[in-house]
C-alpha cells in the first residue's frame, strides 16, 4: 500500500500584533491575568479586508515551495475553517482557483479547532488509496471577526492565522496514523451562534464565539489524554518514542497537562501559543512549521499532533516526518 508523507509545511501571520497591553487599554483586563491563565502574551490579527483565504494562500504558497511541488500537480485541497469567507464556495474552492491547482477536488471542513486535524485525516487516506498523489491541506481562521470583543474571558484568546502542508504518496510510512472523534452532546460549551437555525433560539443568534471556559479546560485535558493513549496503542509504540509534541494551542497550562500526561518535557512541544493565541484550525499546522523551519523537528522525527476544540471535537496524528 502506498502511504502519505509531508513533503512541505508553510505558514502566514498577519502583520498587525496586538499585545496584551493593548488589550489592557481595550477591556477591564491585564498582560498578568493572560499570561497566568493562558500563556498568552501577543497575537496576529488581520487587516480590515484581510480574509481567511489571503491567509491561507501565503501559508500555502510557503509550504508548496518548501514541498518543491507546483500549484498545477495538486489534486487534492482540504480546507479546515470555521472561519469561511463565503458560505458557498468553499475556502478550498476559492484557494484552488488562487492557486491554480485546476481540476482538484477541493472542499472545507468546519470542526472548529480540530479542522486541520479532521482535513489532514481525510487527505491522508485518499493518498494512501492512491486517489490523490499531492494534496494540499490547511487551516486557517480570522476568529478575530467572531470574536466577541465586549467578553473579556474569550476576547483576549482568539486571533488570525495560516498553516499548510503538502502531502504527498511514498513509499515508507510518514503519516503512521490518525483518529478523528466528537461529543456533541457538549454543543453548549462552546459555539458560535448566526448560522441558519438562529431564529429558532435567540441566544444562538450572535455571530460570536461563546464559551464556558473553566468545562471545556477540564474535558480538553482529559480528552487529549485519552486521545494520546490511543494514537500510540495504535502504532504499539511507548510514549519514550515520541520526538515532539505538536499540540492545538490553545492554552498553555492545557498544553502543560497534556505533555504531563505524556511524561513529556516542555523542551519536546512546540509552543506557540504565546505569540499566536488561539488560532483554531490554523494552530496545528502554524506550530508545526515554526518547529520545522528553527530546525528543532528534523527528518524522521515521530511527531504527535493532537487538537481539541468546539464540537466537541478532538483528533490526533502520530507521524514520522
Ligand atoms: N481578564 C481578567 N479577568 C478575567 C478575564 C480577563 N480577560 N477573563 C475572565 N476573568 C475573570 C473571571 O471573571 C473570573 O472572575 P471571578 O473569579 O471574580 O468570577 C476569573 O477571571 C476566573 O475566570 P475563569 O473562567 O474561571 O478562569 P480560568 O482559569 O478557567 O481561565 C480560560 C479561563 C483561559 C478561558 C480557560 O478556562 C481556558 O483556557 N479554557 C479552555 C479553552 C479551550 O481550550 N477552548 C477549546 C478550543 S477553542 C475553539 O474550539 C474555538
Amino acid at each position: 500500500m502506498t502511504h502519505s508523507r509531508i513533503a512541505g509545511t508553510g505558514s502566514y501571520l498577519p502583520e498587525k500584533v496586538l499585545t496584551n497591553f493593548d488589550l489592557e487599554k481595550m477591556m477591564d483586563t491585564s498582560d498578568q491575568w493572560i499570561r497566568e491563565r493562558t500563556g498568552i502574551e501577543r497575537r496576529h490579527i488581520a487587516a480590515s479586508g484581510e480574509t481567511t483565504v489571503d491567509l491561507a494562500e501565503r501559508a500555502a504558497r510557503a509550504a508548496l515551495d518548501a514541498a518543491g511541488v507546483r500549484p498545477a500537480d495538486v489534486d487534492f485541497i482540504a480546507f479546515g475553517t470555521t472561519t469561511p469567507d463565503m458560505v458557498f464556495p468553499n475556502c478550498g474552492a476559492l484557494l484552488q482557483a488562487r492557486l491554480g491547482c485546476r481540476g482538484a477536488a477541493a472542499f472545507s471542513v468546519e470542526t472548529a479547532c480540530s479542522g486541520f486535524m479532521y482535513a489532514l485525516s481525510i487527505a491522508d487516506k485518499f493518498v494512501r488509496f492512491g486517489d490523490a498523489r499531492r494534496a494540499l491541506v490547511i487551516g486557517a481562521e480570522t476568529l478575530s471577526r467572531i470574536t466577541d470583543w465586549g467578553d473579556r474571558s474569550t476576547a483576549v484568546l482568539f486571533a488570525d492565522g495560516a498553516g499548510a502542508v503538502v502531502l504527498e504518496a511514498a513509499e515508507a510510512p510518514g503519516i503512521l496514523s490518525t483518529h478523528l472523534h466528537a461529543d456533541g452532546s457538549y454543543k453548549d460549551l462552546l459555539y458560535c451562534g448566526g448560522g441558519l437555525a438562529a431564529g429558532s433560539d435567540p441566544a444562538k443568534a450572535r455571530r460570536v464565539i461563546t464559551m464556558t471556559g473553566s468545562e471545556v479546560f477540564k474535558i480538553a485535558v482529559s480528552t487529549l489524554g485519552r486521545a494520546m493513549d490511543e494514537a500510540l496503542a495504535a502504532n504499539a509504540l511507548d510514549r519514550s518514542a515520541v520526538d515532539w509534541l505538536v499540540p492545538h494551542q490553545a492554552n498553555l497550562r492545557i498544553i502543560q497537562a497534556t505533555a504531563r500526561k505524556l511524561d513529556m518535557p516542555m523542551e519536546r512541544v512546540i509552543t506557540t501559543v504565546q505569540d499566536h493565541g488561539n488560532t483554531s484550525a490554523a494552530s496545528v499546522p502554524l506550530a508545526l512549521d515554526v518547529g520545522v523551519r528553527d530546525g528543532r523537528i528534523k527528518r524522521g522525527d515521530l511527531l504527535l499532533l493532537e487538537a481539541f476544540g468546539g464540537g466537541v471535537t478532538w483528533g490526533s496524528a502520530l507521524i514520522r516526518y
